[in-house]
């Protein structure tokens, strides 16, 4: 009999083993980006999460968000950036790491922002068709996982989007923040923008109490 194809692993490619990469005393933080044109704040929402002692940042995006943000712009800040080709590029046998598991072994806390119509729907349903969703369903509900929606006011309008809110809420126990009313990429104004990244920020920061690194106390204040 012959043997199965074996799948070429890409030279480049690392595998990841969530007890190797965490750091003890370091909050874990995943960042997890939707096809929402809010996407386009991920690299300013991992530099100032950066901006802090004792964080780790990765992200996960699905194949949609990353046509709003470069993946190498974040690569280059020493973060990694996750997408669904990565979660086969890895794995040849049993025994073998499965992203999707390590990267919730990993997690202290997630942040799905944006958030967009379509991934909302999914985890309300319980789909896990790509590494976001995949990792979402595989992660224990004690992980605190907060959820910021980002779409057209209609499509936050439909009738469907606030049934999955209160799914994900109520069933799941996922925080969900925003979103806010403002004029959206689209043209249209109204409510369905993703919270103010900064504001994200300052909700991980409060929570989590975490400490601003001297460099960029002192250059937050030159500027
Ligand atoms: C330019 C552009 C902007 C979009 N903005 C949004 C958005 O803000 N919110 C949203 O829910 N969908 C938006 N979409 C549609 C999503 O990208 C689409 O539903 C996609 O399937 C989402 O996939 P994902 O949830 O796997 O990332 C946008 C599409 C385009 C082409």
């Amino acid at each position: 009999m012959s043997e199965p194809r074996r799948r070429a692993r890409t030279p480049s490619f690392v595998p990841f083993e969530a007890d190797a990469e965490r750091v003890p005393g370091s909050l874990h933080v995943l960042l997890l980006t939707t096809g929402s044109v809010a996407s386009i704040k991920a690299p300013l929402i991992v530099a100032e999460l950066q901006r802090y002692e004792r964080v780790r940042v990765q992200v996960v995006a699905t194949k949609s968000s990353l046509a709003f943000f470069s993946k190498h712009e974040l690569l280059d800040r020493g973060v990694r950036v996750w997408t669904d080709d990565d979660e086969w590029r890895g794995w040849r046998h049993k025994g073998d790491p499965i992203l999707h598991i390590e990267l919730r072994r990993w997690a202290d806390l997630v942040l799905i922002a944006p958030c967009s119509a379509n991934t909302l729907a999914k985890i309300a349903n319980g789909l896990c068709d790509n590494l976001v969703t995949s990792l979402l369903r595989a992660l224990a509900p004690t992980t605190p996982t907060v959820v910021f929606p980002a779409m057209n006011t209609h499509m936050y309008e439909h009738p469907l989007t606030a049934v999955h809110l209160r799914t994900i809420t109520s069933v799941i126990g996922y925080e969900v923040i925003g979103p806010i009313g403002k004029e959206l990429a689209c043209g249209d104004s109204g409510v369905g923008a993703m919270t103010e990244w900064r504001d994200i920020v300052q909700m991980v920061a409060d929570r989590w109490k975490l400490v601003r690194k001297p460099q960029s106390i002192r250059s937050s204040r030159s500027c």
